[in-house]
């Protein structure tokens, strides 16, 4: 989390760093910041608490430069204060720095050299631009080589990009395990956390590797590597459509995202689909073959979609899958089988959870996929195989159309790798068809908006607990509503395996308590019914969700008739709208609710 965005040899920098900012703000959002310098050796330096938008308040006629640095912070050191707001600065005011990522041995190296500063923040990052002031004092450094040193030096994680005040035109940078590219400018040139914050500026960026460290000036890159090996790059092109990232018509990003579903359903069907035929890497799918047990890896909503893949690649595959949260995997690495297999799945392909997990398995030389949003993104560029969601950028911080892309990818997955395996299987599941429908029943979804807002208002305008329960696919599922709902809403909710909730949680069931039941299998559904009135009977409000109608007390949300194996994909969206319509209701910022980032990139 924390984006951090620079420009060199640009006139307009401080509007450069604040549109920046802004497309930067999903990283993160209790305070901004930027340090910008004229050619005359001007500096202005402005911070606030809250959004960019606060920031933007600040800003005077005179605050203009060519050269600056921004940040947008996540808090992870001290609280969200003007003090703490990056960028921070040395005790004699030479040095600026913005840093995302975690230093972890902050406290050791103020011990052993900054006794004597007067920090003015809480920050970690405080440390790292007081020790470069320290070792061109005391040691006679460069700027360079005390940068250098201080990345040295530093343990964690980091992106920096420092300003010398008596070095102008030139910004400091260096990577490690925190997303970091240049992006080429015409005349000038520029950094960011994400290229989608510069792509007005450019669309030809500059991949930097973990380890790499480097000046940036208007008419040149310069970059090493760790051993001080000067590095040559090709650049890269990134193509996006501007309205891919605007909100258009809608008032936030997550109501556009949730609508854009049925589309994006459609287009990965195009994408991953010619002449009814799967286009998957057959390499790729070689090696899946061989594998004797699929691991998927991956953080909240995403490990949620990995849930549901699971139950598709057991099936469709015939395949054993384990699905590991990315924070625990990492640490208890689970007994391997013999031919182990590894999907990443991540909507950003940054989040530092999946990637200290990642960079393990790397190690060990096992084959990874990674299902991503983000192509570049590191999770993409670290795997042996990358399958791309084609959602389109996703912007609200409460993930919608990744996840069900993440379903749907992973449906055409099981069934390119059962076909690969040549498995005849005693239900065959038409996956471009099933697609289709699932799209069309997503789209008659999002379009009985006003049934949802309804549902919210008769059972969650007053209530602070909500259950969801499901079985198979629909346990799955009842775990994502109720994520949806606490991130956006912050009512408290839980998703439950139906038949669980009566060995213990049913103790918290009161009078008007929603329940939400899925009931999306066959096989199940008579015993989730019957879960269903054991809440009931004891004053819970149900809200039974399936494709089918049933003679059940409270209401029902029915969507059309889906595979069994993939109604996730439909189910879901009520779940999205009513979690959208809780927080609207509360008075809650729907797209960047508090304390939460898009993009996770601390463990
Ligand atoms: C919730 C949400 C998060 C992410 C999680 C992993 O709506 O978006 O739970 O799913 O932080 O992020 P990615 O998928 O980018 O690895």
């Amino acid at each position: 989390m924390c984006g951090i965005v620079g420009v060199v040899g640009n006139a307009q920098a401080t509007e450069i760093l604040l549109t920046g900012l802004e497309k930067l703000e999903y990283r993160g959002y209790d305070s901004a910041g930027i340090y910008v310098q004229a050619n005359q050796g001007v500096d202005h330096l402005r911070k606030s608490v809250g959004k960019i938008a606060n920031l933007r308040q600040q800003i005077t006629a005179e605050d203009q430069g060519t050269c600056g640095i921004g940040h947008t912070r996540w808090a992870t050191h001290g609280k969200a204060t003007q003090a703490n707001a990056h960028p921070h600065y040395s005790q004699d005011r030479r040095f600026y720095l913005v840093h995302n990522g975690v230093l972890t041995n902050y406290t050791q190296l103020r011990q052993k050299y900054l006794k004597q500063v007067n920090f003015v923040s809480d920050t970690d990052t405080e440390v790292a631009v007081q020790l470069v002031a320290y070792l061109v004092d005391q040691e006679h450094l460069t700027t360079f080589a005390a940068f250098k040193k201080m990345v040295q030096l530093v343990e964690g994680s980091y992106a920096f990009a420092l300003i010398d005040q008596q070095n102008p035109n030139r910004i400091f940078i260096a990577k490690n395990k925190s997303p970091l590219l240049v992006g080429l400018g015409k005349d000038c040139n520029l950094i960011s956390s994400d290229a989608m914050a510069l792509l007005d500026q450019t669309q030809e960026f500059l991949e930097i590797k973990d380890g790499e460290i480097g000046i940036i000036k208007a008419q040149k890159v310069q970059l090493q590597d760790v051993q001080g090996q000067e590095v040559t790059r090709e650049s890269y092109q990134v193509k996006m459509d501007p309205q891919a990232i605007s909100k258009g018509t809608y008032d936030s990003y997550m109501l556009k995202e949730i609508d854009e579903q049925p589309a994006v359903l459609r287009r990965i069907v195009q994408k991953y689909f010619s002449d009814d035929r799967i286009q998957i890497d057959s390499e790729l799918l070689h090696e899946l073959a061989q594998a004797d047990r699929i691991y998927i890896v991956a953080a909240g909503t995403s490990y949620h979609a990995g849930l549901v893949g699971k139950n598709l690649l057991e099936q469709l595959a015939q395949i054993p899958v384990e699905v590991e949260l990315a924070s625990e995997f990492g640490y208890h690495l689970p007994q391997l089988s013999k031919h182990p297999f590894f999907i990443f799945l991540s909507q950003s392909g940054e989040t530092a959870d999946s990637r200290q997990a990642l960079v393990q398995i790397k190690d060990l030389h096992y084959p990874i996929l990674t299902l991503t949003n983000v192509p570049n993104s590191t999770l993409a560029r670290e795997a042996d195989y990358t399958l791309l969601l084609h959602a389109g950028p996703e912007i609200a911080v409460a993930s919608t159309k990744a996840y069900t892309a993440q379903i749907a990818v992973q449906v055409i997955l099981a069934q390119a790798l059962s076909q690969e395996k040549e498995l005849t299987p005693s239900k065959p599941l038409a996956v471009q068809q099933q697609l289709g429908l699932a799209a069309n029943a997503m789209q008659s979804l999002v379009d009985a908006k006003e049934e949802i807002q309804a549902l919210v208002q008769k059972y969650f305008s007053k209530q602070e607990t909500v259950f969801f329960i499901g079985r198979g696919n629909g346990y799955a599922v009842a775990l994502e509503a109720a994520l949806k709902l606490k991130e956006v809403s912050y009512i408290h909710a839980e998703g439950f395996a139906a038949g669980e909730l009566k060995h213990g949680t049913i103790a918290l069931i009161e009078e008007q308590t929603p329940v939400v039941a899925f009931i999306l299998e066959g096989q199940t559904a008579a015993h989730t019914r019957g879960n269903i009135r054991e809440v009931v009977s004891r004053g819970a409000q149900a809200i039974v969700v399936s494709q089918r109608q049933f003679s059940q007390k409270g209401d029902q949300i029915i969507f059309a008739n889906l595979d069994e194996r993939i109604n996730a994909l439909a189910a879901i969206v009520p779940m999205q709208l009513l979690a959208y319509y809780a927080a609207l209701e509360r008075g809650n910022d729907v797209d960047q609710p508090r304390n939460l980032a898009k993009s996770v990139t601390v463990e």
